[in-house]
């Protein structure tokens, strides 16, 4: 049983995580979406929430796909997936920007669990441009962001916006 990671922050899952996540559900027998702690972000939707609508992306986007689920951790990302068997972390690489910062994470996660290794998939170029940032502050602008994230997600920043400004 191949068992992989996809980490991250997910403040929110886009449609270019989920492409990732798609791509690797056909490579691996398991693919475990796994919620982040981030110490250097301060995420706009809790981790409840975030969790909540990785599920709910899972289930909107691939309900015919029994072998995708989500999960949230805390501490190193190596020693979580030991801890679940896993023998790889997936993360997407979109443009030549993410290389370095990711390599090195590669690398120090390497350094830190050898059997653990890490491998890149390019989602779809249509999703080149796209990060958790840029849809917060579109949908902070009142702009739809449904082409770029499930509608679930679409709704939930929808939500947050209005409670945050009205
Ligand atoms: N499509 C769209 N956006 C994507 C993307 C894709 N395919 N891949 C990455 N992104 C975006 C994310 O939305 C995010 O955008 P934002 O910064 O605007 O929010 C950004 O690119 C990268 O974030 P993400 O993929 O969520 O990763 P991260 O950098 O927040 O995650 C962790 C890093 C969580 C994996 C890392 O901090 C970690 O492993 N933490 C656990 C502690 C640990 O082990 N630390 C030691 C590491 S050596």
């Amino acid at each position: 049983m191949k068992i992989a990671i996809y980490p991250g922050t997910f403040d929110p899952i886009t449609n270019g995580h989920l492409d990732v996540v798609e791509r690797a559900s056909e490579l691996f027998d398991e693919v475990i979406i796994a919620l982040a702690r981030n110490s250097q972000k301060s995420p706009l939707f809790r981790e409840s929430e975030r969790l909540e609508l990785i599920q709910a992306s899972i289930a909107e986007c691939f309900p015919q796909r029994a072998n995708i689920r989500a999960d949230a951790f805390q501490g190193l990302l190596v020693e979580y997936a030991v801890s679940r068997n896993a023998t790889a972390v997936v993360r997407g690489l979109r443009a030549l920007s993410d290389f370095e910062y990711e390599f090195q994470m590669a690398l120090m996660n390497r350094k830190l669990a050898p059997q653990i290794t890490t491998v890149f998939l390019m989602p779809h170029e249509e999703y080149t441009y796209l990060n958790s940032t840029i849809i917060r502050e579109l949908a902070r602008y009142g702009k739809d962001v449904s082409d770029f994230v499930p509608k679930v997600v679409a709704q939930a920043l929808k939500e947050k916006f209005e409670v945050k400004y009205h």
